[in-house]
């Protein structure tokens, strides 16, 4: 897996060949064929995805569901363009981001793709105001309204009392928070969230998931959500498994 998320998600997005990133019109948001990863470690290859075709419409929640050390962190990451594929095709709203330039796929994911990574990403020095601020700056909003979103965003996420706390002075769940906090900062299009969940309780992880599918519901976001946990899977009209490096289609009763 790419190790070097927090620095893409600081790329500057103003670069030239950013422009021209617009909105394919069709209802397709991701669209993979044959989508194939390893990791080479020393002598070892690890097969983790072995031909992946996934198709979502724009406005679905589908959640993405497999055993630890399936593929699911991996396939979100080429989702997001943080990492290429060995073989296939990945598309977002069209856009090939393995073969744009890096600066306009950074830019196209800092206005389009909300990713909340399974172990956050937060800057460590950075307090949450301004963590979650980070991509409307990039975005170029100004100060103080990226500030005022960062604030709202907070509070919906129940921590209006955590603004000026670095991320080791949060728990675990409250950074959490704070990272989908951050994902939402530019109105993204698709929000890939890894495992949302994973650090809440089921009270406070049920409204992190309220505020996902309200915002699906009034915006028509895309929400691909890989999770472990039935609750929030159970939350998703499609739910699709991992096995042998292929994705298969779940139905909601089997889930
Ligand atoms: N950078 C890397 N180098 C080598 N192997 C890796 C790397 N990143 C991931 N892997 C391996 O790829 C496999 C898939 O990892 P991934 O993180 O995508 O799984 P996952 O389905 O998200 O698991 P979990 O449910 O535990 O989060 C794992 O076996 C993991 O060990
Ligand atoms: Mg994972």
């Amino acid at each position: 897996m790419n190790n070097d998320v927090g620095r893409a998600l600081l790329v500057d997005p103003r670069g030239r060949d950013g422009a021209g990133m617009g909105l394919d019109p069709g209802c397709l948001i991701v669209e993979t064929r044959g989508v194939r990863k390893s990791y080479r470690l020393g002598s070892r290859c690890v097969e983790v995805l072995r031909g992946v075709d996934l198709v979502v419409s724009r406005g679905e929640f589908v959640a993405l569901r497999g055993s630890s050390g399936a593929g699911k962190s991996t396939l979100l990451h080429l989702l997001a363009g943080l990492d290429t594929p060995d073989a296939g095709a990945v598309k977002v709203c069209s856009v090939d981001l393995a073969s744009a330039p890096p600066s306009q796929a950074a830019r196209f994911r800092n206005l389009k793709i909300g990713v909340v990574f399974q172990s956050y990403h937060l800057f460590p020095e950075l307090d949450a105001l301004e963590n979650v601020c980070v991509p409307a700056r990039l975005a170029r909003h100004g100060v103080e309204d990226s500030l005022a979103r960062a604030r709202r965003l907070l509070e919906r996420v129940g921590l209006g009392d955590r603004f000026e706390h670095r991320p080791r002075e949060l728990s675990g769940g409250e950074q959490q928070r704070v990272a989908i906090a951050r994902a939402l900062i530019n109105e993204p299009e698709l929000i890939l969230a890894d495992e949302p969940t994973g650090n809440l309780d089921s009270r406070t992880g049920d409204e992190i998931v309220d505020l996902l599918c309200t915002l699906r519901a009034e915006k028509g976001v895309t929400l691909i959500v890989a999770t472990h946990d039935s609750r929030v899977a159970s939350r998703a009209p499609r739910v699709i498994e991992l096995v042998d490096g292929q994705v298969q289609a779940l139905t909601q009763g089997t889930v």
